[in-house]
């Protein structure tokens, strides 16, 4: 073998541009690219839970509201309207706003606690007691003195809201309801 080709050789053998070369950086870019990909959609997921949070989350009240001393209710002969505070988590938000509810008896005597939105459409129900019952100015849709429905388009009566009694308090759980449907269904 002459010495030029000789040299020539041991250059090709030492070259880095080698297929096999080409092949491993090949495989360390898909590697590196995969690698991206995972911390990418790590450090994604946290964020898309923050900005879907207020979308997820549902109006929660934080916790129940005072609505009167229960020895005032006891000589009810027809409902009376009370406003009631709730504070409640929307999102990231937290507010505190009024609502007002009636206070009325059923069937049994027993005290019962009715939200004033109308389950039709949600207009504020007034009581009145000219025809002793609720009539909603809107649509027309009337109620009984104990919230059960009487006539118009609301497919339910008004809706009850949860109870407790502390201290001789009568405490509210207030809630929404959606509107247009025959059972009562919380949405908030
Ligand atoms: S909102 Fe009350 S009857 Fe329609």
């Amino acid at each position: 073998m002459f010495e030029g080709e000789a040299e020539s050789e041991s250059k090709v053998k030492a070259s880095p541009s080698g297929p096999s070369h080409a092949s491993r950086r090949s495989f360390l870019g898909v590697l590196l690219g995969l690698g991206s990909l995972f911390v990418g959609a790590l450090l994604a997921v946290p964020l898309i839970r923050f900005a879907l949070f207020p979308l997820l989350r549902r109006t929660t009240q934080l916790k129940n509201s005072p609505v009167g001393e229960l020895s005032e209710f006891s000589p009810l002969t027809e409902p009376v309207m009370r406003t009631v505070q709730i504070e409640q988590v929307d999102g990231w938000r937290k507010a505190v706003s009024e609502k007002a509810v009636y206070v009325t008896k059923d069937s049994q005597g027993q005290l019962r606690v009715l939200t004033s939105i109308c389950p039709h459409l949600g207009c504020t129900v007034p009581w009145n007691k000219e025809k002793n019952q609720f009539a909603c100015p809107c649509h027309g849709a009337t109620f009984a003195a104990d919230g059960t429905r009487v006539s118009g388009p609301s497919l339910r009566g008004m809706d009850t809201l949860e109870t407790t009694v502390q201290d001789g308090q009568l405490l509210v759980r207030f809630q929404y309801f959606r509107q247009l449907v025959s059972d009562k269904e919380v949405i908030g």
